[in-house]
């Protein structure tokens, strides 16, 4: 029998499986010791895959429910059925205890909704994506998580879609496609009059992102118990993503135009696929992060037996143990810093007033930098601006004495002028449009810069590589700039960078040799995550798709100029003097960094096409 406390269990795990137009196309019976769930007309127009593939998510999450009330579960379900008989029977069975699995996705449950906005660029780990795959195994569907060399069919093909699609159906597909646009609907709603104004995404982009993102496309044959199943598969594989902190939606509708899952089955050798799901980080929020992430908890889970082979320092401690090499390296660092002045790189005689004192507003006709010179000016500056930030989080983890305060002090100052003269600069020559670069770096700096749980050693070691991507980064922008001052402005200020990058680089290679486990779990940590601070900021999805794409900073250069070089210098892959933990991270690390390099070249691959398609279509035109 059912006791009141079990029929609320239930009921709410219902009321919270995903639906087609959140229909709910089903109807639930409680009879003794099972579950009968009856398929029940969803609205006018409803595929019915769609509704089977929502029935086969309710029943998982009955499943979830019965087995978080701690009975065992048998679930049949029918082939082609009459009107009167259940769709699905989910029979209990004898009591046992909830497994952790068990647990979890039930708690899930009340977490999941469908995300439509974009995700935060934050690639989800393999690992994990490997769960949620192995979560939404069935004998009976196949679950395929797509590759970076299915992004660009795929895309086609749902471009091709939007192109078929009703105007309704365009409508239809747009919150869907925002996932997948830089900036969300913002990119293609007119907000005002709500008027669709760029109906059909671009290829290229697409493919860029979906490349980039996690990708279930879910296939089985199209009767009836096939895509119940689809459905408790896509469900679970939800759960766990929600399980991971991952937020996620299902896609059907693009699917259901014209023959485009026909097409895309025969693309990706599958059944005709009904569904797909899309997972990824919630932009702006930190996460708890998994166990599998972060390895640096890990480790200090692991104390007691990390104590038995090499100590724990804590952050008090390693700034003791490293105090002395700060000293030589902020005097090292005074010695080699030449003065400058903001005010000598910027060309003042181009400047002129704006309206408010009698001249002329900024109008983009009076820039004379590339787009992509644009995108990489601004994510660069607005970096910069960031500052208060960065020196909370350094400030917060170094000490305000010695050699360490005194530090803390000349890196803010320097770093400073890096804001003062770009902005200066582009303003100056009109740029960029100073009223749109003033609002987004109120967004940004109100923001701020929240680098998730870190210690002292992810804070240099992240620090290392961030100083180094800077100064591969404005170099590059000089020379796309096209103007002389330009360049050498920034060739200034990617001197200073480096300068930077030497302190931070030569204080881990002194943490190595002090507590070398927990320094490699650390750059390990941090090059497994790695991202630039700025991925906070407005549009910065797009303007990174344009800085690779022009070859400012992209990923054959983090690897190759940023990564390679400084691993090298701590001699990673030549030290002996780690112990089991570090051999572990260092491991890893080189398997990591074997994907890289295939991820690199693939990357050149398509940017070499996307280049070669944009020649040919300007050619044409
Ligand atoms: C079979 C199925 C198809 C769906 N298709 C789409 C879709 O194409 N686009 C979309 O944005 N949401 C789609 N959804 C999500 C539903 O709209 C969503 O689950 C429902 O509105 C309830 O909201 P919630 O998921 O936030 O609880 C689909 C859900 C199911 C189960």
């Amino acid at each position: 029998m059912w006791t009141f406390s079990d029929t609320d269990v239930v009921a709410t795990a219902l009321a919270g499986a995903p639906s087609v137009f959140d229909s709910q196309p089903w109807d639930l019976r409680l009879a003794d010791r099972r579950i009968e769930l009856y398929e029940r007309s969803a609205p006018a127009a409803t595929a019915r895959a769609d509704v089977l593939i929502s029935c086969g998510a309710a029943v998982t999450n009955l499943e979830v429910a019965v087995r978080a009330l701690g009975r065992t579960v048998v679930t049949t379900v029918a082939g082609d059925h009459d009107e009167d008989a259940p769709l699905a029977v989910v029979a209990t069975g004898p009591s046992t205890h909830p497994s952790n699995t068990d647990l979890r996705r039930y708690s899930a449950i009340s977490r999941r909704s469908s995300h439509r906005d974009p995700f935060a660029d934050i690639r989800v780990p393999d690992a994990l994506v490997a769960d949620i795959a192995l979560a939404a195994h069935d004998d009976d569907v196949e679950v395929r998580v797509l590759t970076r060399d299915d992004a660009e069919p795929v895309a086609a093909r749902l471009v091709d879609s939007a192109r078929t699609a009703s105007v309704v159906g365009r409508r239809e597909l747009f919150p869907w496609r925002s996932h997948w646009l830089p900036g969300g609907d913002a990119e293609i709603v007119d907000r005002d009059s709500a008027l669709i104004t760029q109906a059909v995404p671009d290829t290229v982009r697409l493919s860029e992102a979906i490349a980039d993102d996690t990708v279930l496309v879910f296939a089985a044959p199209d009767d009836t118990r096939a895509l119940v199943h689809l459905g408790r598969a896509v469900e679970r594989a939800w759960l766990t993503a929600v399980d991971a902190r991952l937020c996620a939606s299902v896609l059907t509708y693009p699917l259901r135009v014209g023959e485009t899952s026909h097409a895309l089955g025969e693309d990706l050798h599958t059944d005709a696929p009904p569904a797909a799901h899309h997972a990824g980080r919630l932009p702006g929020r930190r996460h708890p992060r998994t166990k599998r992430e972060d390895p640096v908890r890990q480790s200090n889970r692991r104390s007691v037996r990390v104590t038995r082979q090499q100590r724990v320092l804590t952050d008090r401690e390693l700034l003791h143990e490293l105090e002395e090499v700060a000293e030589g390296e902020v005097n090292r660092h005074l010695s080699m810093a030449k003065e400058w002045h903001p005010h000598d790189y910027v060309p003042w005689d181009d400047g002129r007033n704006f309206a408010m004192l009698g001249g002329e507003d900024w109008d983009p006709s009076q820039s004379a930098l590339s787009d992509t010179a644009k995108a990489a000016m601004i994510t660069n500056l607005l970096t910069e601006d960031n500052l208060p930030s960065y020196h909370r989080e350094i400030a917060e983890h170094f000490s305000r004495d010695g050699a360490w305060g005194t530090w803390v002090g000349r890196w803010t100052a320097e770093e400073n002028k890096h804001s003062v003269v770009m902005r200066d600069y582009l303003v100056v020559t009109r740029g960029v449009d100073p009223v749109a670069l003033e609002r987004a770096r109120m967004d940004h700096m109100t923001t701020g810069f929240d680098p998730g749980e870190q210690g002292m050693l992810d804070t240099v070691s992240y620090v290392t590589f961030q100083e180094l991507a800077t100064r591969v980064s404005h170099r590059n922008t000089g020379k796309a700039c096209g103007d002389p001052i330009a360049d050498r402005m920034l060739a200034r200020v990617a001197a200073d960078e480096n300068l930077h990058m030497m302190f931070y680089r030569n204080i881990t290679a002194a943490a190595l040799d002090v507590a070398p486990d927990q320094a490699i779990a650390s750059i390990h940590k941090v090059l497994t995550n790695f991202q630039m601070p700025g991925a906070g900021m407005a549009n910065f999805r797009r303007n990174a798709v344009l800085i690779a794409k022009g070859g400012i900073y992209d990923l054959p250069q983090h690897l190759a100029d940023v990564v390679q070089p400084v691993l090298r210098k701590w001699d990673i892959f030549g030290r002996t003097d780690f112990g089991p933990e570090g051999e572990k991270y260092r491991d890893e690390l080189a398997v990591f960094l074997d994907d890289l390099t295939s991820q690199s070249a693939r990357f050149e691959e398509s940017r070499a096409r996307a280049l070669a398609r944009e020649a040919a279509r300007s050619a044409a035109s």
